[in-house]
């Protein structure tokens, strides 16, 4: 189905369909790992112990759309992030392309529709100091599931939900890879400024008083743009403009 509606160029040489698996960030690494070529796709109906960012897990039950992407870019490590930033800006315009609903993005890997979730891409990778091996870039969509367990309730949607009635998948997703193909082999000739460019457009809290969790700190003060490594650039109090590389960000009203 994938092969008759993407008419994929580059990726899609080798995919994986799996109905159940646990994880297919952790199959794609173990495919990576033994050699897949670049463009290797592997897509479940559901996972078992779906990965999301900060070690936590993400619920992926049966509608959802769940699958990771092997790439090997030219890229130093430090410049991964923009993949991730490259893969935002892919689903929010291929999720606005294939059911008319409008997606914005928060950084660094939320899809958000009316301020909830109905997106999180995990970006892994393996590397040296100074070369990628490969990048596995997992993307969980919240397509026709519909059910929210406890906090999640209140966070998250999904496209059924927010349509009030059942999406076709493989629009989204053909709509996807042929948006991520696009933008990979564009970023490897040009660079990633168009792509930055759009994720500007499209990210809900630039210019905006937020709240950035990381592991260690909080970090408070005006989100005033993303920076070329991908980390968010913030301005606080103090008029110190600080690189923020990871964390989660709240809005701050006020
Ligand atoms: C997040 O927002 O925390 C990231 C969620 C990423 C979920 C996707 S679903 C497909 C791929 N496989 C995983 O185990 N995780 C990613």
């Amino acid at each position: 189905e994938i092969w008759a509606n993407c008419k994929l160029k580059i990726f899609g040489e080798k995919i994986f369909y799996k109905p159940t698996t646990e994880s297919t960030n952790e199959n794609a690494k173990q495919l990576a790992w033994e050699g897949a070529p670049f463009g290797t796709i592997v897509i479940a109906e559901r996972q078992q112990k779906g990965k999301g960012r900060m070690g936590r897990t993400w619920v992926s039950p049966y509608g959802g759309i769940w699958f990771s992407l092997i790439l090997r870019p030219h890229l130093v490590p430090m410049e991964a992030p923009k993949l991730t930033i490259m893969a935002a800006v892919a689903v929010a315009e291929a999720i606005n392309e294939a059911t008319g609903i409008c997606a914005n993005v928060k950084w660094p890997n939320d899809i958000l529709v009316d301020g909830k979730k109905v997106c999180g891409i995990l970006t892994e990778m393996s590397a040296e100091m100074d070369l990628i091996n490969y990048v596995v870039i997992g993307i969980g969509i919240n397509a026709n599931n519909v059910d929210f367990p406890g906090i999640l309730k209140n966070s998250s949607t999904s496209l059924k939900r927010i349509k009030g009635k059942k999406i076709s998948r493989i629009k989204v997703l053909s709509n996807l890879l042929r948006k991520l193909e696009y933008y990979y082999v564009r970023a490897e000739v040009e660079g990633f400024c168009e792509i930055f460019k759009k994720w500007r457009a499209l990210c809900i809290h630039l210019g905006k008083k937020v709240m950035i969790t990381e592991k260690h700190k909080i970090v408070e003060g005006m989100a005033i743009d993303i920076h070329e490594s991908g980390a968010l650039l913030v301005k606080t109090k103090s008029g110190k403009v600080i690189r923020v590389l990871s964390g989660d960000v709240s809005l701050r009203l006020g």
